[in-house]
């Protein structure tokens, strides 16, 4: 179970920090989140050390890790030491990452900054690092000893960045929650209640991810529109424009609905919704007919598999999802097809 807080950070964090005597406390941000999230905690902490790093998925490296526990080391960290997370989804999957193996573990907390992060990255206890191309393929599961989210830290966020995040959003409400689909699908990008969204998402991972931390099956619902959504993020990380990771599960989704639709999951006008209010926040991304191989082969990495098959969660209405279904590449170009033109 995480002990999740939605509050502000002015609340939240010294409040947890009254809970236990920590040896020492060190704090990682990225230049942006140094810039514009930490004087919100800056005095609200006793002495501490600063881990700046670079931002940005690039740095979601070994070799950074090797910084962070280098700094860690020097600063005498013991098992009794602290670090906070304060940043997006690569900051958080990286210092929980190196927290949770320095020493064998030692305490960390998520601050997330990004909306990715609010609504998902923070939630759930998977972290970890980039391995050569594969993305997060190092890593363990282990939960944060406290995620504090305050939706305060979404003020100095880049709309892009926003944008991406709610994919997310839209992802909980398609798998989960009819309701609250409806309303935001009438609204678009800067009508969003984003404190009723983050709440109503963190819920909605919490239980999923409660009820089944390891992946055995229910969290699987959690990759709709990642399938084909990863593969077509790695796609363009080699050799496209760059697409932010909920670019690109936009994307996923909208052809795993189309999945869905052909194999009678959801109806054509469940498919034309979904479709329409993707497209009217995302607009479209160009995919050539060319790169469907490439794409479909990618899918042949995704972490979901058994075995040769690739397996994908698909919607069952609107508001329900499968997982562990069986897709052939001919039903994967097929929904390629569909999207691209
Ligand atoms: N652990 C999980 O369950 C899980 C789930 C989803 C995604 N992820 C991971 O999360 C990462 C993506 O997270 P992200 O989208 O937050 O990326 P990110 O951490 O790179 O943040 C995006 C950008 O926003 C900047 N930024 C962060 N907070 C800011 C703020 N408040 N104001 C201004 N700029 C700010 C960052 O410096 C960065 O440039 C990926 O590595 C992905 O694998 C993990
Ligand atoms: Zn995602």
């Amino acid at each position: 179970m995480n002990t999740i807080v939605q509050s502000a950070i002015a609340e939240s964090l010294p409040a947890f920090l009254a809970k236990k005597n920590y040896t020492s406390i060190a704090v990682l941000v990225d230049n942006n989140t140094k810039k514009h999230c930490y004087s919100l905690i800056k005095d609200l902490l006793p002495k501490h050390k600063l881990i700046q790093i670079a931002p940005g998925e690039k740095a979601k490296t070994l070799a950074t890790c090797g910084h962070i526990w280098e700094v860690l080391t020097q600063q005498e960290t013991d098992r009794h030491g602290l670090l906070i997370n304060l940043g997006g989804g690569v900051i958080g999957d990286m210092g929980g990452f190196c927290a949770a193996t320095y020493k064998r573990g030692i305490d960390f907390v998520q601050i997330p900054t990004t909306l990715l992060s609010q609504v998902d990255a923070s939630v759930g206890g998977k972290l970890g690092i980039d391995f050569n191309a594969f993305k997060n393929h190092i890593g363990v599961f282990q939960v944060p000893n406290a995620v504090l989210i305050d939706p305060a830290f979404l003020n100095t966020l880049p709309e892009a960045e926003l944008r991406s995040g709610f994919a997310e959003v839209i992802k909980h409400c398609l798998i989960r929650d009819k309701s609250m689909w409806e309303v935001i699908s009438t609204k678009d990008l800067h009508e969003q209640n984003w404190p009723a969204l983050i709440a109503h998402s963190v819920a909605i991972k919490d239980v999923i991810t409660t009820e089944d931390p390891t992946e055995k099956g229910l969290r699987k619902i959690l990759n709709f529109g990642h399938t084909l959504g990863h593969a077509i993020e790695t796609l363009f990380l080699g050799t496209k424009k760059h697409l932010l990771h909920g670019e690109a599960i936009a994307v996923g989704m909208l052809c795993e609905s189309f999945i869905a639709m052909q194999l009678g999951q959801i109806t054509k006008a469940e498919l034309a919704e979904i479709e329409a209010f993707l497209i009217a926040i995302y607009g479209m991304v160009p995919l050539e007919a060319s790169e469907f191989d490439t794409i479909i082969n990618l899918t042949s990495q995704d972490k979901k598999n058994k075995g040769k098959e690739v397996r994908f969660s698909l919607l069952e209405g609107i508001g329900k999802a499968t997982f562990d279904q069986a897709i052939s590449k001919n039903q994967m170009r097929k929904a390629l097809e569909y999207y691209a033109n």
